[in-house]
């Protein structure tokens, strides 16, 4: 039985707590998860913000819920639980000695997450060790973007663990909470027909995709630093190449698993000087369409000139036993035509043409796993068109399509890792070595990148990215699989 907790956010009025942690923490008391006398502090920078913090949260979270998630008497009973703080994050004085008075009044398991830009990850980690509110369970949930190179992230992670221990550092990747990603586990690791087939001897290549339609969303400042390769590979898709290449843990637990991804990064083929540009492509939107709508460039949404990609493809190889000459293309992007994220193994042919008037329609079995819009797994297989006297092969789908199966459970990769940090579980949380390691195969790409000759190439929003992106597959004879 989990015990009640305390959990404080830092930024408690600010977007990320608004749009993801309160309704995520709605969720989970919604669902029963909540532990009973567990209490939510959100950290306010102004003392009006701390006297109407319930009426702030609410009006957000109700423009965030779904309809169907809000229910004026469950929302009042959680809003017992929660808690506006008034705190100057950066300086150490009597609000904070009052909350620690109020910590120690309460539960033993403290969480202290970090809903702040990291510049003000190491001071706040000094004033909660300073007002004495580190007990021996309490822990420090870390949001991305942890750093901009290798060095900057290493002097971060250092600064935090001059406070908490690495097993009290819960560095979060959300897409590592979504339940697809979960499902990738069990399919690979429980049933045989994957397993056993997973290997350069059956597959042919693997996609990993996170396509979205929207641009900027007034983060501007924030984006424009980092780029869609610090923003979005450097976290979320190497995260995901770890999980599909991996070996099989040999428990599901923190220490085996990121022991496994840890390996998979260590393996992964540096790209140095020349392979960038042979192996990579950068873009950024230029106006264009999507879902109907006229949207302006990257470069007049920003308001000036700039270098940023708002586009990433790679194609990288993982140079060990079981994915020897298997390339890994990634790709990610904002405002491409379809919003989705998708994992797609691609077998090999048959050796073998029993079908010679057809050899031309088989295509690849692929494995497809898609982790938004709709979580679904689905295996693209060849059969017999029934319609036809002669033999006729077509492709058809074997499909499970979770969000029809599980249609009233709304998942919320948010709410299932803010519950793993309250149950001092890190399986799904990231250790400071596979950080290091993400960026050290990061910086090169980044540095070859600030060659003057190495501009973004355009494309227009409501595209698949620049043509580039489509020659980094077709020069391997392949192409992109894309939805829609
Ligand atoms: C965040 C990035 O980590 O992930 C955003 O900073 C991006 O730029 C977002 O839009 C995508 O997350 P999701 O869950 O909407 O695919």
């Amino acid at each position: 039985m989990q015990k009640p907790f305390d959990f404080v956010i830092f930024g408690g009025a600010g977007d990320l707590a608004l749009r993801k942690l309160i309704p995520a923490w709605y969720r989970a008391y919604r669902e029963g998860q909540m532990p009973k006398g567990s209490r939510i502090f959100g950290t306010v920078r102004k003392t009006e913000q701390a006297e109407n913090y319930l009426e702030i949260v609410r009006e957000a979270a109700y423009g965030y819920l779904r309809d169907d998630e809000i229910d004026n008497a469950t929302w009042k009973e959680f809003e017992a639980c929660l808690h506006g703080v008034f705190i100057n994050i950066t300086e150490l004085d009597d609000h904070w000695a009052a909350l620690a008075k109020t910590l120690d009044e309460g539960n033993e398991e403290r969480i202290f997450y970090m809903a702040t830009p990291p510049a003000v990850f190491s001071q706040c980690c000094k004033n909660i060790h300073d007002s004495g509110m580190i007990s021996p369970s309490s822990r420090v949930v870390v949001e991305k973007p942890l750093g901009y190179d290798a060095k900057s992230a290493e002097a971060i992670n250092a600064e935090i663990a001059q406070y908490f221990e690495e097993n009290a550092i819960f560095r979060i990747d959300h897409y590592l909470g979504k339940e697809t990603v979960q499902n990738l586990l069990a399919l690979r690791f429980t049933n045989c027909i994957f397993e056993h087939l997973w290997d350069s001897k059956s597959i042919d290549h693997v996609e990993i995709s996170i396509s979205e339609t929207v641009g900027l969303e007034g983060r501007a400042s924030f984006y424009d630093d980092a780029g869609a390769l610090r923003d979005m590979v450097q976290n979320h898709l190497m995260q995901l190449l770890c999980l599909v290449a991996m070996e099989p843990p040999s428990k599901l637990n923190a220490d085996s698993i990121r022991t496994e991804k840890l390996k998979v990064l260590d393996a992964l083929r540096p790209l140095v000087g020349d392979d960038v540009a042979r192996n990579t492509v950068r873009g950024q939107y230029v106006a264009g369409e999507v879902g109907g709508k006229q949207v302006p460039g990257y470069l007049d949404e920003l308001g000036k000139d700039s270098n940023t990609e708002t586009f990433v493809a790679i194609r990288a190889h993982i140079d060990n036993w079981r994915w020897s000459n298997v390339p890994f293309y990634l790709r990610t992007g904002k405002r491409l035509k379809q919003r989705c994220a998708e994992i797609i193994i691609q077998y090999k042919t048959v050796t073998h043409h029993i079908y010679p008037e057809s050899a031309g329609n088989m295509i690849p079995n692929r494995l497809v796993i898609q982790l938004q819009p709709d979580e679904r797994v689905q295996m693209i297989v060849t059969s017999n068109n029934l319609e036809k006297h002669e033999a006729e092969l077509v492709p058809s789908v074997l499909s499970l399509n979770l969000t029809d199966k599980y249609e009233k459970f709304y998942s919320d990769a948010y709410k299932r890792l803010m519950l793993d940090s309250a149950a001092n579980n890190p399986a799904l949380f990231i250790h400071r070595n596979e950080v290091d390691a993400a960026w050290q195969w990061i910086d090169p790409i980044i540095e070859a990148w600030q060659r003057p000759e190495n501009k973004p190439q355009p494309y227009p929003a409501g595209s698949w990215g620049p043509k580039a992106s489509e020659d980094l597959l077709k020069c391997d004879g392949r192409n992109w699989f894309n939805v829609g």
